[in-house]
């Protein structure tokens, strides 16, 4: 189970990262370009925010299942970067991307809208894309 769990959650990033990235590019066009908000971008936003929520419930089952999140070997560079910075960077980057989609939902402007998923989901991207382990920065990490 342990290993179907890190298959999935390592598989998921990609999914996450296609669709923030998606959002981001329609939100900030949408935005500069004022055009509408369609059901689409709607969609678009839902479907990116449960991606990230997804990965956030499969990383909080690993933190307590995984070996590499340990507290008493934080001098160690694997075990602090699972136990602290992957951990503490996703979980701020997910805030982000919840306060965006909230508070778009509830504006009633629509460029305001599009402005707030741009910038929002725009920082939970940069926070999620520094907090991956990518394969050329932790020894042991997957690309997929
Ligand atoms: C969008 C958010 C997230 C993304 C894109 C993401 C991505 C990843 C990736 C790519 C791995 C490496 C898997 C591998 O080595 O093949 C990983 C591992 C891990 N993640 Fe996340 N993660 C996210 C959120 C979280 C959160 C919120 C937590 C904890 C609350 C978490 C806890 C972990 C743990 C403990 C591991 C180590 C699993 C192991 O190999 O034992 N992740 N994550």
């Amino acid at each position: 189970m342990y290993s179907g769990l890190v298959h999935a959650h390592s598989g998921l990033r990609w999914v996450a990262l296609i669709l923030l990235l998606a959002a981001v590019v329609v939100a900030i066009g949408k935005w500069q370009g004022r055009s509408g908000y369609t059901d689409g971008n709607r969609k678009l936003y839902l479907f990116t925010l449960i991606s990230v929520h997804t990965q956030l419930i499969l990383g909080l089952v690993l933190f307590f299942m995984s070996p590499k999140v340990n507290f008493s070997l934080l001098s160690d560079k694997l075990y602090r970067f699972y136990s602290v910075e992957h951990t503490a960077g996703m979980l701020i980057a997910i805030v982000l991307v919840t306060i965006g989609y909230s508070r778009s939902k509830r504006a009633s402007d629509t460029t305001a809208k599009q402005r707030l998923i741009g910038i929002f989901y725009g920082l939970g991207l940069v926070l999620i894309l520094a907090s991956i382990p990518w394969p050329f920065r932790i020894i042991g990490a997957n690309w997929f």
